[in-house]
């Protein structure tokens, strides 16, 4: 089977970036969120990507327009998933409200339709479970911002099947990023492994042993790394960050998940990062 039409949910932070990259590869797609400002939000940011692509030559004003033309916005799950041969998921990281989705897009879609969930730390195997094609379901695990990463973990729920993960892992190549396959697992691989490093400098923080600027600056300037684990944090959003602590922490019962304090009073305090303008930095 070949992908032509793909329905993206969600339009924010990873959803408008996985939308942007495949129409950019030539595909057409649609975009759903539950209102309209968050669509024309998410429709906004992508424009603003292409201008500032132009402007940098790095595309042409035409393929920024044919980019564009590419996309429909809209807040009705049936429009967009209706006629899709892919469905990726990119909503809130809260299980019940995926399953449910999952549910009303398993009636409204062909048999044919893969579903692929952009879930961070949720299991593939669980969602795939309220539908009827649990062989057609997979995870499809983009990084932040998609436009710039590079790689994509395709995860294999339990009845995935062989085909499905091919098609992915071919699609994946067709919109320029590096596939990676692995099995369903809490955190699956890069973020079991980011995990750890994050929550511990957060505890090194908590400690008063370094600010968290000069931790961020010790991981940069000793290791290379391109950002410090507060300024991930920031990118990320750290409401969405400590799910993902709280659900390694629950699967795997091992106290290196468990949220430092730092995290857990600056999502009670609704400072998320970069999307509400304060997080561990502060955004204009
Ligand atoms: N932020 C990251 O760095 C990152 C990286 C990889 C994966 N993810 C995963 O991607 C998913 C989305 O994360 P995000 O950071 O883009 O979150 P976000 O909060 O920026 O965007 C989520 C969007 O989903 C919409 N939404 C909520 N319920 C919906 C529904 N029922 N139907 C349609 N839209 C709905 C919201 O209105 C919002 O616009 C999560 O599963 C998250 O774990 C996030």
């Amino acid at each position: 089977m070949e992908i032509k039409k793909i329905c993206v949910l969600g339009a924010g932070a990873m959803g408008h970036g996985i939308v942007q990259v495949c129409a950019q590869a030539g595909y057409n797609v649609k975009i759903q969120d539950i209102e309209d400002k968050f669509v024309q939000g998410g429709l906004g940011r992508i424009r603003k990507f292409l201008e500032g692509s132009v402007e940098r030559k790095k595309m042409t004003k035409e393929e920024a327009e044919a980019t564009l033309s590419r996309i429909k916005g809209t807040t009705e799950l049936k429009e967009a998933a209706q006629d899709a041969d892919l469905v990726i998921e990119a909503i809130i990281e809260n299980i019940e409200i995926k399953k449910d989705t999952y549910r009303k897009l398993d009636a409204i879609c062909p048999a044919y339709t893969i579903f692929a969930s952009n879930t961070s730390y949720q299991s593939i195997t669980e969602m795939a479970a309220v539908t009827k094609r649990p062989d057609k379901f997979l995870g499809m695990h983009w990084f932040n911002p998609p436009q710039i990463m590079r790689g994509i973990e395709v995860i294999k729920g339990e009845k995935t099947s062989q085909e499905t993960v091919n098609i992915i892992v071919d699609l994946c190549r067709k919109v320029g990023k590096e596939p990676g396959v692995c099995k369903d697992s809490p955190g699956f691989i890069a973020n079991r492994l980011l995990q750890p490093w994050r929550n511990e400098s957060y505890k090194l923080y908590d400690e008063g042993v370094a600010s968290f600027e000069d931790i961020d600056k010790a991981l940069k300037t000793a290791y290379n790394f391109r950002m410090g684990p507060f300024e991930l944090g920031d990118l990320v959003g750290l409401e969405v960050a400590i799910v993902g602590n709280e659900t390694m922490y629950r699967e795997l019962r091992r106290d290196v998940f468990k949220p430092a304090w730092c995290h857990i009073i600056k999502v009670r305090a609704g400072d998320y990062g970069r999307k509400t303008g304060r997080g561990f930095y502060e955004y204009k």
